[in-house]
């Protein structure tokens, strides 16, 4: 008997395009396909834990989940982006804070400490290069393993 067939590892001749090639020189095809927010978020249930949906040369476009608050940090070496899918959320500075609800998005400045809130669940994505670390120079509870692709 033969294994059911695992439809995630089957590609469609009518999605499939040209062989490309990744960013670890590992070959790769091309997909026609849409990646869509929500199905991509339906995929997991844990929060504070980024994972990876696609990357534009050394950045990547993670999606995450979190609820409460996260730990002040800041990055030394790049702006982070935060545009919010669903939900509302507070970004906390030392000297102020910005409030975002669906569909709107902010760009935390290189350097700058930041601490991100969520009263209720918000589902978020976040663009920043590749390799960096959520909690910044800091390791904690909350620092979460990198490069986890959906
Ligand atoms: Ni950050």
């Amino acid at each position: 008997m033969n294994p059911a067939p695992n439809k995630k590892m089957q590609t469609d001749p009518a999605k499939a395009g040209p062989l490309m090639r990744g960013v670890s020189g590992i070959r790769k095809i091309m997909k026609y396909e849409a990646l869509n927010f929500k199905e991509k978020l339906s995929l997991f249930e844990e929060q504070w834990s980024p994972k990876v949906i696609a990357e534009m040369n050394d950045y990547q476009f993670k999606i995450v989940k979190i609820k409460g608050d996260f730990v002040w940090h800041d990055h030394k070496d790049t702006d982070e982006t935060f545009i919010v899918l669903e939900g509302k959320l507070r970004i906390d500075f030392r000297d102020g804070q910005v409030y975002l609800s669906d569909g709107e998005m902010f760009v935390v400045p290189k350097g700058v400490e930041h601490k991100p809130y969520a009263k209720e669940e918000v589902k978020m994505l976040l663009i920043e290069p590749r390799g960096i670390k959520n909690t910044g120079d800091e390791d904690g509870e909350l620092t979460a393993e990198n490069d986890i692709w959906i």
